[in-house]
């Protein structure tokens, strides 16, 4: 029987370092569908196939430029509630809309045979969206990424991506459709959370504004150059932003999209935790300061791990043998890893916070209707249901 070990956001930076613990591997043999993808993107690889692959789809990220994204990402995002005739539900229309779309655009997807407009200027303003991304597809195949569980819908949403891709199944595809479908679901739960609490606390905010707001909590500061860089002055900031006094991009009631951006990863991390599967006999050893994680047992598929012991908390070290699992926090407060650490760490960061500023920007002066707001029902992700919003 496999045992599973649950640990803290605590222990997780120095879990997901250690060379013997491996996400779930995808089995590699299928030359379609969700078993086909997911055996050829990083998340599900391991040693020299997981560089390779984490190699293919950084290039993809290092060729996009965060402002950029940024800009188009608020563009779609006002195009959309233009054309709405009242209410939009940002969750079901703009969150994952947005940033795939103007990912696909980055990525070249859809416009295979041309070739016009490639990663290198695709994220500029004034193209178009491109044709071929089904966001649709994307989510579908979302669905059933990281349990495995394939369905017809799920292999025939990854055949219509490798389609948009030019229709081969090679390295270069998968990492374009890896790249689309990591961010999915993940930046739709970044925007959903960041846009709630700007939107819903704008009062609070008000009073925040007197210096310190200006600077996300914890005084980490956010922008799409990483470290060190303003949190009021991010690269690719709108022209508004940067000729308000201060420079900050404040709107006359919420707080600023890069700091409140900030702090949602800080304080309420969309992805809530991860698994770690042993390679080989392990010893975890105790941690004086451990805090024991509460709760059902997470796991990747949203469920319980089936045919597993849960040993609770890891407080006292335990013991592992192959294959065995280990569920592993990710947001505990101020030992929340929103982005993971390790290997396997995300390498979409910058590229993730740039979409949701500039979606929050585009929608800053909105008002939100939804309250209270519910969360899909998934122990990996918190997510909003719903989020309407009036211009
Ligand atoms: C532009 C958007 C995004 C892209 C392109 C992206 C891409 C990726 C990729 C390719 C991986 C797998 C890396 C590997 O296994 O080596 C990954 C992992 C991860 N991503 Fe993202 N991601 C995006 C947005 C987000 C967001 C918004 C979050 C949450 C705040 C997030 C959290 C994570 C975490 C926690 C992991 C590590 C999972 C683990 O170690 O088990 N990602 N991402």
């Amino acid at each position: 029987m496999t045992t599973t070990s649950t640990f803290g956001a605590d222990r997780a930076a120095e879990l997901l370092a250690h060379p013997d613990l491996v996400p779930p591997l995808a089995e590699a043999g299928a030359d379609g569908g969700l078993a086909w993808l997911r055996a050829n993107v990083a998340r599900f690889a391991s040693g020299e196939r997981h560089a390779r692959y984490r190699g293919q789809v950084g290039e993809l990220l290092g060729r996009m430029e965060p402002g950029r994204l940024r800009v188009r990402a608020a563009e779609l995002a006002r195009e959309v509630v233009a054309g709405a005739p009242g209410e939009v539900d940002v969750m079901a229309a703009i969150a994952r809309e947005v940033p795939v779309r103007v990912l696909g655009e980055a990525v070249g997807i859809g416009c295979a045979a041309g070739g016009e407009r490639g990663p290198e200027n695709a994220s500029a303003v004034g193209t178009g969206i491109a044709d071929g991304v089904e966001v649709a597809a994307v989510r579908a195949v979302a669905a059933g990424y990281l349990s495995g569980e394939a369905t017809e819908e799920r292999d025939a949403a990854v055949e219509s991506l490798v389609a948009a891709c030019g229709g081969e199944h090679d390295e270069a595809t998968a990492a374009k459709i890896g790249l689309l479908v990591q961010a999915c679901e993940a930046t739709a739960a970044l925007i959903g959370n960041a846009l709630a609490a700007m939107l819903g606390d704008s009062a609070a905010v008000s009073s925040d504004r007197s210096g310190q707001g200006e600077r996300a909590e914890g005084g980490e500061q956010v922008g799409q150059g990483g470290d060190g860089e303003e949190a009021g002055s991010p690269q690719g900031a709108s022209q508004e932003d940067r000729s308000r006094p201060g420079g900050t991009g404040v709107g006359d009631t919420a707080r600023s999209a890069p700091i409140t951006v900030a702090a949602e990863l800080r304080s309420n991390p969309p992805v809530r935790a991860t698994v770690r599967l042993a390679a080989r006999a392990i010893e975890v050893p105790a941690d004086p300061g451990h805090s024991p994680v509460g709760g059902a047992a997470l796991s990747t598929s949203g469920r319980p791990p089936v045919g597993s012991k849960h040993t609770g908390s890891a407080a006292e070290g335990v013991s592992l043998a192959p294959g065995d699992l280990v569920l592993i926090s990710l947001s505990d407060g101020p030992h929340s890893l929103p982005f993971g650490a390790g290997p396997h760490a995300c390498p979409g960061r910058d590229q993730a916070i740039a979409i949701a500023i500039g979606v929050c920007e585009a929608l800053r002066h909105t008002r939100l209707l939804t309250a209270p707001i519910e969360y899909e029902p998934l122990p990996n992700l918190r997510i909003p249901t719903r989020l309407e919003v009036a211009p």
